[in-house]
């Protein structure tokens, strides 16, 4: 469907009631990463190409097929398709006394062209951390227990984390070939996907969702099976941290992740709330060169659309879901009380009071108007409340009216709104 008041396929708008949902979550979001000790870092949506094709891995789903990509004034460009990249662009950019300890999160859109579908979007937001400290299980556990929180802030308490290890770098080639040497037998029993994927990224044949192909890797030995003894003891200990955190979580060796930056720990976390598309979040230690500087660092992104989906799913959305404040709607009889209203309405803003009012009207026409925003209360001057330095308060639910002087309504509205009752 394509019509000029129609947002592009697989994008949406995100309008009341459901943004108020939206900026909880991202309210309650920076609470707990301020508290993990993350600073915010805002980076452009638009970025070199380089800084993805190189950093995500070249035979990756998102670089093949998903990416964006523009050229303007001959550079090549493109909607991120993720934060991490973006984020280590900028840690390239800076000095290793800079970047050495940075703890960074950020919340924002993100773009991959992929087959719309329920919880897969072609603009979807994340909501992620980078953290640059020096490589060890004990980060990497903590920034697992910062998702957990974070997912439990919004009622998420009860995902599941799948976790595994794609070892240490260096033995990532050993693993391929370890996978290939076993699989070499059933090669031409996999699906075309996989034949492809056996010589091009061996590690993705592990998550292929054909019936065929998982029979055939329940088969397999575990990929940890062809890892140093290192990377096997950095799972242990990242599993022991987890343990002295509270952390839950599943050990999942056919756990591989969608990117190629990673190394070491990676995990999934998903809701059985969701269907098909259930990862509601991801993440993992990673290691990628970008501007002649080598990073490592560990980091997560959730998608936001996907949690919305399964606080909608299990009903939660109301517990979260903030009223939008009550609001005043100031009704002016006559030019004179119009033009005094315009003042009275900044002063009570400027008090904390939401306040809208009409450019004019009949008395009938503007309280239609307030009655359609939802206000809580109407107050009503005209010439006589003018002269007398009052105002009519009306309240919109109860339709009970009062008098009231003007120079006590910034305190009692406040009041009220604070109050239980109003
Ligand atoms: P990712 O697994 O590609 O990881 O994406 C993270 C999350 O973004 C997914 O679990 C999912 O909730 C959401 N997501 C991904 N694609 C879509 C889509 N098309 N529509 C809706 N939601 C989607 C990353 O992006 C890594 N940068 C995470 C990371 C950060 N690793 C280390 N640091």
């Amino acid at each position: 469907m394509s019509s000029a008041n129609q947002p592009v396929q697989g994008m949406s708008d995100i309008a009341a009631p459901e943004v108020h949902l939206w900026q909880r979550m991202e309210q309650l979001a920076r609470d707990v990463m301020v508290r993990y000790g993350f600073e915010e870092l805002r980076t452009p949506v638009v970025e070199f190409e380089a800084v993805f094709t190189r950093s995500l891995g070249e035979t990756t789903d998102v670089v093949q097929k998903e990416m964006y990509v523009f050229e303007k004034g001959g550079r090549r460009l493109c909607l991120r398709p993720e934060g991490t990249a973006g984020v280590m662009r900028y840690a390239a950019g800076l000095g290793a006394a800079e970047t050495d300890g940075a703890r960074w999160y950020y919340i924002g859109p993100m773009f991959r062209s992929e087959r719309p579908q329920a919880g897969r979007k072609r603009q979807f937001h994340q909501c992620g951390v980078e953290c640059l400290e020096p490589p060890s299980p004990l980060v990497d556990a903590e920034i697992l227990a910062l998702q957990v929180d974070l997912l439990r802030a919004w009622g998420l308490g009860d995902c599941e984390v799948r976790l595994n290890t794609r070892g240490e770098s260096g033995g990532q080639a050993q693993v391929a070939e370890g996978l290939r040497a076993a699989l070499a037998p059933r090669a031409a029993e996999l699906c075309e996907d996989c034949r492809r994927r056996m010589a091009a990224n061996v590690l993705r044949v592990l998550d292929c969702k054909n019936e065929t192909c998982r029979a055939i890797v329940a088969e397999l030995p575990p990929s940890t099976d062809f890892m140093s003894e290192a990377s096997r003891a950095y799972l242990q200990q990242v599993a022991e941290h987890l343990d002295a955190l509270g952390v839950s979580y599943r050990l999942d060796p056919l756990l591989v992740r969608g990117l190629d930056y990673y190394e070491h720990t990676v995990w999934e976390i998903a809701s059985t709330a969701l269907g098909a598309q259930n990862a509601v979040a991801g993440g993992g230690r990673y290691r990628m060169r970008l501007g002649g500087r080598e990073l490592v660092g560990t980091g997560f992104a959730i998608g936001l659309e996907r949690v919305v989906g399964v606080l909608q799913a299990l009903g939660r959305e109301n517990a979260l879901q903030t009223p939008p404040p009550k609001l005043v709607w100031l009704v002016g009889l006559g030019d004179e009380a119009l033009r005094q209203n315009l003042a009275l309405m900044q002063q009570l803003r400027a008090a904390g009071i939401a306040c809208r009012m009409a450019s004019g009207g009949s008395m009938k026409s503007q309280m239609r108007a307030a009655n359609k925003s939802g206000a809580a209360w109407a107050l009503i001057r005209g010439d006589d409340e003018l002269a007398q330095g009052v105002a009519a308060l009306k309240d919109m639910v109860a339709g009970t009216q009062e008098t009231l002087p003007v120079d006590q309504l910034a305190t009692v509205l406040a009041a009220r709104i604070a109050g239980p009752a109003s």
